[in-house]
């Protein structure tokens, strides 16, 4: 297997693989760099570029392929082949090569997509090597000529990009369930498909939900830091009272994939009402008794109130002043869809004037959320970083399904996942 050398050596890592033997086997490359790209392939000279990564030996390592990259910090080349594909001739890599299409990944993800793009070998992948988000200026060069673009939801996929991208682009592979971060318009107008992860998140954003309502009703961080600040001085009957599911109405906002599975997370508690809204009444809310209802009906009626929509104009600014004024003020408010469906500047002011009990926020706007930001004072307000899907198997599955996706969109065949706008 070849491994990536040490950073000292790297001159001796760039292996010319000209004038080596015929290979027995297929050539199964799957990025490639060409040292002259935009000459003619045959015949043209052919490196491969290694990592200088110390000790790293890729995503193939101790599998039966391996990942070479470059140390240029953009556009960073994958290159993944067999050991045996090693020994192939420059004539058979430019035949390769010449056949791949562009792919750029916005963001490191995780191994097992990329693993998959590597095993398909018919992409050249570009990947932003890095966990912070790639800056706009370097996407709209990496998206260059692509044929396709992996992205997160914290990528805006709007018309500069697209056009940045040009008529090559034929797919869109998004990292997440949500589509807001997208410019469904345009990409409709230049009949690019799109795919997304619906369903393989749906039990972790769930749980996670879940988690973060019990965290916010029952006080827990505010519990946590009494403990190591010694504000715990004995048992009071009083003390760091909260709110139980027990006998409660829970109101759902958006009974899709992820509130049905938070309704039936919720329901074993012994809550015992679940009322939900939506554009229509779902017959798989039969499952946990759900009653379709007006929304203000459930703003009013209900002691746990869940966001799990889709964010759309329709949901913009959702929860606002007059949605916080009709809550209990023994009511519990969380959101896992996304930010911009509250006015966050209503929400500050519903729990800072005791209007509403109490918030769990998965997701704001911006995100991050400023250290600074006034929500962040209120000891009745639970705020996450953005981690519904974050186990590490989900993540991994999600990451999977990105790549089965764009490989579907890049050979024009089935999506596993394809998104219907
Ligand atoms: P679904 O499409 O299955 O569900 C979305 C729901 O939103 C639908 O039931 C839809 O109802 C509802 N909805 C749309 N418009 C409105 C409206 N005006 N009022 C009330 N409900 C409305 O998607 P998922 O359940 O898979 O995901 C939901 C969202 O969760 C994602 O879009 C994403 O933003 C967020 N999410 C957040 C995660 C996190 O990490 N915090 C992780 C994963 C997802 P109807 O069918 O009647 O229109
Ligand atoms: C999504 O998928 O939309 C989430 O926000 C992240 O998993």
């Amino acid at each position: 297997m070849l491994r990536s050398p040490s950073p000292q050596s790297r001159s001796q890592q760039q292996l010319a693989t000209k004038n080596v033997s015929p290979p027995t086997t297929p050539v199964s490359c799957f990025g490639a760099y060409l040292s002259a790209p935009t000459a003619p392939y045959e015949g043209a000279d052919f490196t491969i570029y290694s990592s200088g990564r110390p000790g790293g030996g890729g995503l193939g390592e101790g599998g039966d392929s391996d990942v070479i990259r470059t140390t240029s910090r953009f556009p960073v080349l994958l290159l993944a082949c067999s050991p045996k594909d090693l020994k192939v001739t420059s004539k058979c890599v430019m035949q390769a090569a010449a056949k791949v299409m562009k792919v750029f990944v916005t963001r490191r993800i995780p191994p097992e997509g990329m693993k998959i793009l590597s095993a398909a070998g018919e992409c050249e992948v570009c990947l932003w090597d890095s966990d912070e988000p790639v800056p706009r200026e370097e996407l709209l060069k990496g998206v260059q000529r692509a044929h396709g673009l992996v992205c997160l939801l914290s990528d805006k996929i709007d018309a500069e990009v697209l056009d940045a991208a040009g008529p090559n682009l034929k797919v869109i592979s998004t990292m997440s369930v949500g589509f807001d971060h997208m410019a469904l318009d345009e990409i409709q107008k230049r009949g690019i498909r799109v795919g997304y992860t619906p369903d393989v998140l749906t039990d972790a954003t769930a749980e996670l939900t879940v988690a973060l309502l019990l965290a916010t009703a029952r006080r827990l961080p505010e519990g946590v830091e009494e403990v190591k600040n010694g504000g715990w001085s004995s048992w009071k009957p009083l003390w760091l009272c909260g709110y139980g599911l027990s006998g409660s109405t829970v109101g759902i906002i958006g009974l899709g994939r992820i509130g049905l599975a938070i309704a039936r997370r919720l329901m074993p508690f012994g809550a015992k009402r679940l009322l939900y809204t939506g554009r229509a009444a779902k017959a798989h809310a039969a499952e946990v008794n759900g009653e379709f209802v007006p929304l203000d009906t459930l703003v009013s009626e209900s002691d746990f109130i869940v966001v799990s929509c889709s964010l759309s104009p329709e949901t913009q600014g959702l929860c606002d002043k007059p949605f916080f004024s009709k809550m209990k003020s023994t009511a519990v408010f969380i959101n896992s869809s996304r930010g911009a469906v509250v006015n966050q500047d209503d929400l500050y002011e519903a729990l800072s004037s005791g209007q509403i009990a109490a918030a769990g926020l998965d997701v704001t706007t911006p995100e991050p959320l400023p250290t600074n930001h006034p929500l962040l004072t209120l000891k009745n307000c639970v705020v996450l970083p953005h981690i519904g899907s974050a186990t590490y198997s989900t993540r991994g599955v999600m990451s999977a399904l990105v790549a089965r996706n764009l490989l579907g969109g890049l050979r024009g065949t089935e999506m596993p996942s394809e998104l219907t706008f």
